[in-house]
């Protein structure tokens, strides 16, 4: 079965979606398949795998992404796949086995405009497909933005786990605090809508550091970090296994670059990069290989 995680923090700007595409496209490139769900409206997981050009054409014609799934009466989800969705520059699939859900700008009206049936909530719909589609693959991925809105909770309510990233400083603490607060009481609210087979409720399973610069000392807001998950594994609103993850992300030009490029990280040639390409690739493959071992 596969392994359904969101990366969330209530802090935005932290590294989710450089996190998350890195880590699918490493765990791809190791022969798992991989989907990744797109659920912030900003649409940046999108735009960097699909391509300016390509999205472009999917946000104008409105009905293509994930939005459209429920705004839209018989659109399946499965159809809304882009499957193989890294091209090298011929078109031709770059990176077999990571496939995209992808979003658009619209996605922001499923937390206004959506006028849903408050006995199927959209997380629900979401997660009755995502069951079947999710048979196809070892890993589905949700990139979420930093809230637990509606479209977050489509991801959050159909995973088991999820990943905190974090900078070492005092707003990521602040910002995974308050996810631990809105994740209790979402599980409240969701909790008569789950069904024996989905297995165990999402729990904090993780916190990974990210865009650590050379030469600086993290001990100190790594130390905060732990305390803080210790008190929340002990209230057991955190995983009995959370843990701080050994692997951490450096600081790396090539980490923005990746986006202008359309690119992850570990497919960028060598030439096209700064001597820290190398490095932060391995950061991102040791990541991908620590979360296979951190199977529940
Ligand atoms: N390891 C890194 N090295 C250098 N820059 C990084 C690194 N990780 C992320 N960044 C940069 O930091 C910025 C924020 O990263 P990213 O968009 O991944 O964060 P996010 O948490 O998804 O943000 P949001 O909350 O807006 O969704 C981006 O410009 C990204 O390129
Ligand atoms: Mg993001």
């Amino acid at each position: 079965m596969a392994r359904k995680i969101s990366f969330l923090n209530y802090k935005g700007g932290v590294g989710k979606t450089s996190l998350i595409v890195n880590t699918a496209a490493c765990l791809a490139a190791n022969g798992r398949r991989v989907l990744l769900c797109d659920f912030d409206t900003q649409s940046n997981a999108s735009i960097w795998l699909m391509r300016l050009e390509r999205w472009n054409k999917l946000n104008a014609g409105g009905d293509g992404s994930v939005y459209s799934f429920f705004e839209k009466n018989g659109i399946q989800l499965r159809d809304l796949i882009v499957r193989d969705v890294v091209q090298d520059k011929a078109g031709k699939p770059a990176l077999p086995g990571l496939d995209l859900l992808p979003t658009t700008f619209n996605l922001v009206d499923l937390e206004s405009e959506y006028v849903g049936d408050p006995k199927r909530p959209a997380y629900v719909l979401f997660q009755e497909q995502l069951d079947e589609i999710a048979k196809d693959y070892d890993y589905v991925l949700f990139d979420c933005p930093p809230n637990l809105l509606r479209a977050s909770q489509c991801g959050v309510f159909s995973s088991q786990e999820i990943y905190v990233p974090s900078n070492p400083d005092a707003l990521s603490l602040i910002g995974f605090t308050l996810l631990v607060e809105k994740l209790g009481r979402f599980q409240q609210l969701s909790a008569g809508f789950r069904r024996a087979s989905m297995g165990v409720p999402t729990q904090i399973r993780g916190i990974i550091f990210n865009s650590i610069k050379a030469g600086v000392d993290i001990e100190v807001p790594k130390m905060r970090m732990q305390l803080r998950l210790n008190q929340f594994k002990t209230a057991k609103r955190a995983a009995a296994d959370a843990k701080i993850f050994d692997t951490q992300i450096r600081d790396a030009m090539v980490v923005r670059r990746a986006v202008t490029l359309g690119l992850p990280v570990n497919l960028i040639g060598q030439e096209n990069t700064d001597q820290n390409r190398d490095n932060v690739v391995q950061d991102y493959r040791r990541l991908a290989a620590e979360i296979e071992r951190h199977e529940p």
